[in-house]
Order: C-alpha cells, then structure tokens, then sequence
C-alpha cells in the first residue's frame, strides 16, 4: 500500500501577516518540487494572506483549530463555514497543547473533526501520550482511546479526507524525538486501533504523520519507518530553509 506522504508546518502562535508574507514567500519556490503533499497550518491571523499568496502553488492550506458549532454565541472561536470561505483545506484538530492547556478532550477532538468533515475540510487529529504515560507503560492504550474518540460516529467514506499526527507530548519542542523504532511501533498501534474500527482496507490507507521535534536531521530516518506517512512540524516550519530540508528528506 503505497501513501503519498504530507509534512505540514505547524506554526502554533507565530508569525504576523508580515512575517507570514516573508516567510512564504522565501518558502513556495524552495519547495515546489517537492515529492509529498506539503501544507502549513497558520494562526487565524495569517489565513487570509497566506490563502492569496499560496493560491496556484504545491502548498496546501491549514489552519490550527476549528469549532463544531455552525455558529452562535462562541465568542473567540471560528466555525467551519469561515475557514471554508478562506479556502482552507486542512485543519489541525486536538493538538496536544489544546488538551493541555485549553480543555480539549476526546469528545470536543470528535466534534471538531466531524465539523470539519462536514464542510470537506480535512482534519489532522492529533494524538500522543504524556511522559508520565510513556513511563508507566500507558502510551498505547492512550493513543488507542484518543484514536477511537476522534473517530465516533464518523463514516468509512470521510476516512480518505483524514490524516492523523503521532505526537509524543514529550517531545514536542523539546529537542528530543521518540527513536523511529519507537514511533513506527505506536503508530503501528494506532493503524491497528482504525483497523479494528473500519477494517484493513482503511487502516492500510490511513495516512499517519509522526510530530514532535522532527528536522531537517532526523527526517530522512523517520521517513523510511513502514509506518510513518509524514510529520506535523512546529519548530522547523518557521524558518523557510529548515522547513525546505524537511520537506525535501529525499
Ligand atoms: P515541534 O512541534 O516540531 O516544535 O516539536 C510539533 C508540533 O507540536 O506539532
């Protein structure tokens, strides 16, 4: 089964408009060539101008959070209609700084993917376990609950329209990568987890990002994991050039 690989810019709360335009700027003709699908999730603020100056190239657009609700009285959030009108095409949902410091549960993860897919926006779910998780034997029981809470309710058919991002939370931004031996056998975990809920076609065709310090360094050994389709990139997506030598890992 062959999965074309997406690596995706995760800028999280960085980069003004100006700074959106020099960045992407310096970045489309870098990676206009590149093999995989390559996107960048941008703050809010940024969707619009990066919309304008990605509008023809290889660069997919994504933002970094998305409500369920159509909409209402949610002050500070944005619904799926608003992303859509700015021709976003994916959206990170349930990064594990949202579950950390904003709230964000399994169910909440669930309805913001649903809305998402609802308007043919493709949602990045996120999974990962914490350290003290990994410490005490825990991480693949859960990733299999976030995997099965991200994905109630939703239909075989939405599944192509899915990717999910493997991110251990330790080591997300802190320089320290979960071996690739390491994260090809959760992500095996996770496979297995949507293998049981929709069956081997689907798990098979699944595309599952690693995320969590990922660069220029450690790519290319990532990559070439039978289970890793790709990563989601926070620190090395704010500078063009580091961003180029991930996206070009081969
Ligand atoms: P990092 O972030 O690459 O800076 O570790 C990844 C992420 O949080 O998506």
């Amino acid at each position: 089964m062959s999965r074309l690989p997406i690596i995706a810019g995760n800028w999280k709360m960085n980069n003004t408009i100006k700074e959106t335009k020099e960045l992407l700027t310096a970045l489309i003709p870098l990676v206009k060539d590149a093999k995989c699908e390559v996107a960048v999730c941008v703050p809010y603020t940024s969707i619009a101008a990066a919309g304008d100056l990605l509008r023809g190239t290889n660069i997919k657009l994504g933002a970094e959070n998305i409500h369920w609700a159509d909409k209402g009285a949610f002050t500070g959030e944005i619904s799926a209609d608003m992303l859509k009108e700015l021709n976003v095409e994916y959206v990170i949902v349930g990064h594990s700084e949202r579950r950390q410091y904003f709230g964000e549960t399994d169910e909440t993860v669930n309805k913001r993917a649903k809305a998402a897919l609802s308007k043919g926006i493709k949602p990045i779910i996120c999974v990962g376990e914490l350290l003290n998780e990994r410490e005490s034997g825990k991480t693949d029981e859960v990733v299999i609950r976030q995997t099965n809470g991200a994905f109630v309710g939703i239909d075989a058919a939405e599944l192509k329209n899915i990717v999910i991002a493997y991110e251990p939370v330790w080591a997300i931004g802190t320089g320290k990568t979960a071996t690739s031996e390491d994260a090809d056998k959760t992500i095996a975990v996770i496979r297995n987890a949507v293998k049981e809920l929709y069956g081997k076609g689907a798990a098979d065709a699944m595309r599952i990002q690693y995320g969590g310090s990922m660069n220029a360094k450690n790519v290319a050994e990532l990559m070439a994991m039978p289970n890793i389709d790709g990563g989601l990139i926070g620190g090395a997506s704010l500078k063009a050039e580091d961003f180029k030598n991930v996206v070009l890992y081969r």
